[in-house]
């Protein structure tokens, strides 16, 4: 199976297992993931919002608007990378998403991993990043990539995270817009081979 059809086949599992039935219910669609499953940037942030909900598509709102800006200070666009969240269906009103709910999509998401096989995954927010670096305080330790094993299933796997504050809290509070742009610059050692767009 091509890298494509394997995330196809993960998007199939969600739906065939009813993952989260009650955000299933309300919500428009399961919004997976958009990109290039050979990238070697993956980001993650929460949740799908209304309009990702609309369009089926990870961060086209306000704060996917800042995140294509941020990208392109680093000349890159959105289809070098591959972006996803964590919870794959919107919570309702925009609620934050539950222990449980970001539990059940867990195993998926380490799944999309496996099949992306990124450099290094980038967190957005601390709910996001919690799911990596549990116990930690975002303001200490955005910026700076960690090696981190994750158990899950049996299965240990080895990523480099690199936590940066949710492009959406930017919005709220200026003053992280240049924290978000100069963390940024630090993805720029993990861009090493030439991708297949
Ligand atoms: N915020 C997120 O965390 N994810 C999205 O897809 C949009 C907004």
């Amino acid at each position: 199976m091509t890298k494509t059809e394997r995330l196809e086949q993960i998007k199939a599992d969600i739906i065939a297992q009813n993952i989260c039935p009650n955000l299933a219910k309300t919500a428009k669609q399961l919004v997976f993931g958009h990109g290039n499953p050979n990238a070697n940037i993956v980001f993650i942030g929460e949740a799908p919002g209304k309009k990702e909900d609309a369009t089926g598509e990870p961060f086209v709102g306000a704060a996917g608007v800042f995140l294509n800006t941020m990208l392109a200070s680093i000349q890159l666009s959105r289809t070098d990378t591959y972006i996803t969240n964590i919870v794959k269906y919107r919570p309702p009103d925009n609620r934050d998403p539950s222990k449980e709910e970001k539990e059940a999509f867990m195993p998926f998401l380490f799944e999309q991993m496996d099949v992306i096989e990124p450099t290094i995954i980038i967190t957005l927010g601390r709910h996001s990043t919690a799911c990596f670096i549990p116990d930690m305080q975002i303001s200490e330790i955005h910026g700076q990539p960690m090696e981190v094993n994750v158990t899950a299933s049996g299965i240990t796997r080895h990523w480099t995270i690199l936590p940066l504050y949710h492009p959406a809290a930017a919005l709220y509070n200026g003053g992280l817009r240049s924290t978000l742009l100069n963390d940024f610059q630090n993805i720029l050692p993990f861009i090493t081979k030439k991708q297949n767009l």
